[in-house]
């Protein structure tokens, strides 16, 4: 036994560790341990010995397995080596940093892109660099971790708004001091129950009040838009949007964080925001696949099109069996099913898997307060006959467990 200081730090966590423990001794599989031995493709993986079709990861476009992305990956792995053992501000940046760049440019069409090593790092160092102490950061009370974070760590006033209200946005500006420095942030899909931001409306209230606007992107990249530029591009405001964070690690299908903008003062960022310079910048092997699917996904409207098809054939088969949704229409590729308690989550979760179905088990805090979700994110490579044996699998793992749909619906 290792003897522990009298005040163990980790402690306070016991609760945490005691609720989880229960659950794994009572024959319960662990949600936050699932091991992919072996991925077959965008939509398949093999899970504790068992094929599973996936349906929680977030590889909308499925560019995981493209070709074009994994040559791209292979030849600058050989000609650059591993990893860059360095910032992007010292030894860290290669051409195939500033090629990711040049194709996030050309994508968005904006004049700047700073590539960060992951898209929780772009908002931690964006948000925190942008806003600092006597500033104020206006959000959405259901945003990321990452922008909480970002403003925990920039010592700006945080002011929540409800979720997506533009009335409630428009009061609490209206109440800051005309003179403060103000950011107001939005994303264009809410990750946990899949809607859309009223962006508008919401950057119009912005601007309205002399705020600067910045919307993370995250689960828009690739699909929103003529371009799939995002719901900055499909609500027309793109020219009133200062910042667009995105995420390689859901549409591009690899690993890293961005911002793009117009401002004309952006490039500074790159000696001042902490968690660019203070990290190693992304393997080779990652950028040359990032830029390589940044470039094919300009080019994707078939994708776009499967993936509405497919999102929009899931939601109402899932309606239709009387599952309780976190919109009444497919808003994004995100359908978040609507679950009673912790206990039934769980119970369903693991029945789907048991199926050969995985989604997300999602809870507090990443959800709002008192929402536990199945979180379902749909792929362009979904098939037909994938999405009909998951919604068999979802009305069987519903029976066996005893849900009653009818009463939820
Ligand atoms: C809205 C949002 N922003 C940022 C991130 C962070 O992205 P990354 O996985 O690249 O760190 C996520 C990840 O889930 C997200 O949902």
């Amino acid at each position: 036994m290792i003897d522990l200081p009298k005040h163990d730090l980790l402690a306070k966590f016991d609760a945490v560790a005691g609720e989880r423990q229960a659950y794994l001794d009572a024959g319960g599989r662990d949600p936050v341990g699932v091991v992919m031995s072996e991925v077959l493709s965008p939509t398949r993986a093999i899970i504790a010995g068992r094929e599973t079709i996936t349906m929680g990861t977030y590889n909308y476009m499925g560019m995981t397995f493209d070709p074009d992305v994994i040559a791209a990956g292979e030849a600058a792995m050989r000609e650059f080596g591993a990893g860059t053992t360095g910032s992007r501000a010292l030894n860290g940046t290669y051409a195939s940093h500033r090629a990711c760049e040049d194709a996030l440019k050309e994508f968005y069409g904006t004049r700047h892109a700073m590539v960060f090593s992951t898209g929780y790092q772009a908002n931690l160092g964006v948000v925190s660099t942008l806003a600092g102490r006597g500033d104020y950061v206006i959000l959405d009370a259901d945003s990321h971790a990452s922008i909480y974070d970002g403003c925990a760590m920039g010592n700006a006033d945080v002011v929540r708004f409800r979720h997506n209200s533009v009335e409630d946005l428009a009061k609490r500006l209206g109440r800051l001091p005309a003179a403060a420095g103000k950011l107001v942030i939005l994303e264009g899909v809410y990750s946990m129950l899949g809607d859309i931001a009223p962006l508008k409306e919401m950057v119009a209230v912005a601007r309205a009040h002399g705020a600067m606007v910045l919307v993370d992107e995250a689960h828009a990249m690739g699909f929103f838009g003529e371009h799939g530029r995002g719901v900055t591009e499909a609500a027309g405001v793109e020219a009133d949007v200062d910042f667009v964070i995105g995420t390689f690690s859901k549409s591009v299908g690899t690993v890293g964080g961005f911002c793009v903008s117009n401002h004309p003062k952006f490039e500074v960022l790159r000696l001042v925001c902490r968690p660019y310079v203070f990290t190693a910048s992304l393997p080779p092997a990652v950028v040359a696949s990032s830029a390589a699917s940044i470039r094919k996904l300009m080019h994707a409207p078939d994708k776009r099109r499967r993936l509405w098809e497919n999102t929009r054939a899931m939601h109402a088969g899932l309606r239709a069996r009387g599952f309780v949704l976190g919109t009444p229409t497919a808003e994004s590729a995100i359908i978040a099913v609507i679950m009673p308690d912790q206990a039934t989550t769980l119970a369903m979760w693991q029945a789907l898997l048991e199926r050969g179905v995985y989604v997300n088990f999602a809870r507090p805090p990443a959800t709002p307060t008192g929402v536990y979700l199945l979180r379902c994110s749909l792929c362009a490579e979904h098939s037909a006959d994938e999405i009909a044996t998951i919604l068999t699998a979802f009305e069987d793992a519903a029976a066996a467990i005893g849900i009653d749909r009818r009463a939820a619906a």
